[in-house]
């Protein structure tokens, strides 16, 4: 009887729990982090408003592009997840960059056949055609229920007024203080006198306000159509860019299907293709599915988990790219029967050399930059966003009387077969460039649940996403909240280069040496990686939790009862 009625309990309780089974269960709070304490506060000023999760994004997304023009930006691009509690909406907005028309294969490649790497990542030539505002003007209209002038107005505000500039802000503009000094259109509005302004200086970006207003009025064509169109087709071509009018009205968003799988009774719910991340991390998830991680040494899981990004990164080198554009054997690469067959390979007592894997191209160290941001409102809608203009303030042109800092997200395409990008990543066919696809990405929005639980994580870091998610995630299946996820010690391979590299300071001697006996080289960078904000619904005591990366302590994450 006593045993009967526990169980009754357990049914209960789980009934009560599970994400979709009862739809009704409502935090009855929000929850936000985000890189930027503005830009946490615009989402707040939205969900005061009224707004729900997807209206507070838009708002996020744009402020973000304001204060933090280093990592995203209306000239940019991203990918915002949004997925409701009961499931009803789980939908991927894709705001990625497309390769302009004119662009093709071998359009960074010099007289020897060698990438010109400048070309690839600064000026007209290293941007794709933006796709963040048309991504903005699309969540407003379909998914949220305020205007998008009311939205925006917010990044309207800090543009036109200025916001002051941060420790962060400083210290990654003087990283690309001689491109940003190239062209005069940029140096004016971030360069005042040729330098790098000083921490509290007010950084104020008129015609980066007016084209929001233009935005905020227009909707999609106000960007993509006429007159502001025109100065950016003019201004990128001035700087080497092959852009046309045709270009910029071809762009629109896509909606795709999250990439989904199990791992250990928790669903996770992640960026499909254009971005690599969703399919590379399940592939690794079923890659280590049957080992117990709590088991193992930190030497032990650390191995484990390097020789399984290593082979699930060859394959994002070897197969992933638009799917629009190529056939990626999606079925296959994530099948539990295709880990498996792999898993036959991977041995706990020895490291597999990546060239055994394939061949083995020279690569370059990590590049810099993105945000990304992690919300939940009260009725549990969530959007788990990255945002990017590629490596530390994009392509470093802004084309006149725009305001709009440009990408370089070409890079992220393979610009030779083998050849590294900026990440040391490198590609193959898959990858090539061509008119109006979309480069590959790593950027991994994710959200993760249990019937107890639910994650909204995600970072920058380029090709480090995937492996920082992974962690982060791997740490909430064990039990941790965001806090954790955000500050746990990094480490990552991704194939090529063959090492695993390590955050300052993050392994004892004894375990890099370890590892080293098991036949791994291991790198300690000079400097930590990412930037992750998490946000944890408990579904057992309905409470939310909201982290930003101490890393960079400028980060604003924040959780709000709402009261009726
Ligand atoms: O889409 C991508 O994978 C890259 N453009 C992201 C760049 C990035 O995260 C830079 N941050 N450190």
């Amino acid at each position: 009887m006593m045993k009967r009625s526990l169980s009754l309990v357990c049914f209960v309780m789980a009934l009560v729990a599970y994400p979709g089974a009862h739809a009704q269960q409502q935090p009855n709070a929000y929850a936000i982090s985000s890189a930027h304490e503005l830009a946490t506060q615009a989402g707040v000023t939205i969900f005061e408003q009224g707004g729900n999760a997807y209206d507070a994004a838009v708002a996020v997304s744009a402020a973000l592009a304001v204060v933090e023009p280093a990592s995203s930006g209306i000239g940019g691009g991203g990918f915002w997840m949004l997925q409701s509690h009961d499931d009803a909406l789980s939908v991927m907005v894709d705001g990625r960059e497309v390769a302009p028309a004119a662009a093709h294969r071998d359009m960074y490649l010099d007289d020897e056949g060698n990438v010109d790497r400048d070309l690839a990542t600064n000026g007209g030539l290293a941007a794709g055609i933006p796709g963040a505002p048309a991504a903005w003007v699309h969540i407003a209209e379909k998914y949220g229920t305020l205007p998008l002038s009311v939205l925006l107005q917010p990044a309207i505000d800090l543009a036109a007024n200025g916001f002051p500039a941060d420790e962060k802000y400083v210290t990654l503009l003087a990283m690309r203080e001689e491109v940003m000094n190239r062209w005069p259109e940029t140096a004016e509005i971030f360069m005042p006198e040729g330098n790098v302004p000083s921490v509290g200086d007010i950084i104020v970006q008129a015609d980066l306000a007016n084209t929001l207003r233009t935005l905020a009025e227009r909707g999609h064509d106000g960007f993509y159509t006429g007159e502001i169109a025109q100065r950016l087709v003019d201004g990128t071509r001035a700087a080497g860019g092959i852009w046309t009018m045709e270009d910029l009205a071809n762009y629109s968003v896509k909606e795709r299907d999250p990439i989904t799988t199990e791992y250990r009774g928790y669903e996770l719910i992640s960026a499909a293709p254009p971005s690599s991340g969703g399919i590379t991390i399940a592939q690794i998830l079923n890659l280590i599915e049957p080992y117990e991680l709590s088991e193992l040494t930190r030497v032990e899981r650390t191995h484990l988990l390097a020789e399984a990004m290593r082979r699930a990164y060859r394959d994002r080198a070897l197969y992933l790219g638009d799917t629009d554009f190529v056939d990626v054997p999606m079925d296959v690469l994530l099948s539990k029967a295709y880990a498996a067959g792999m898993r036959t390979s991977l041995r706990l007592d020895q490291a597999t050399p990546s060239s055994m894997l394939a061949n083995d191209p020279d690569v370059r160290p990590e590049g810099n930059n993105t945000t990304h941001f992690s919300l939940i409102d009260d009725e549990g809608n969530m959007v788990s966003a990255t945002l990017t203009v590629n490596l530390l303030y994009g392509a470093a042109y802004v084309p006149p009387g725009t305001g709009v800092l440009l990408n370089n997200e070409m890079d992220d395409f393979s610009a030779k077969p083998g050849a590294p990008n900026a990440f040391g990543l490198v590609g193959f066919e898959a990858n090539a460039i061509e008119p109006y696809k979309r480069m590959l990405s790593s950027m991994s929005p994710t959200i993760v649940r249990s019937p107890q639980r639910v994650a909204v994580i995600g970072t920058p870091g380029g090709s480090r996403i995937i492996t920082m998610v992974l962690l982060g995630l791997l740490d909430f299946i064990d039990g941790n909240g965001p806090q954790s996820w955000v500050s746990l010690p990094r480490f990552h391979h991704q194939y090529l280069p063959d090492e695993i590299s390590i955050e300052p300071d993050s392994m004892s001697a004894a375990e890099i040496e370890a590892l080293e006996a098991l036949g791994h080289t291991v790198t300690e960078r000079d400097r930590t990686w990412g930037n992750m904000h998490g946000v944890m619904w408990d579904l057992m005591s309905n409470e939310l939790e909201a982290a930003h990366d101490p890393r960079w302590p400028s980060g604003g994450a924040v959780v709000v009862p709402v009261t009726d």
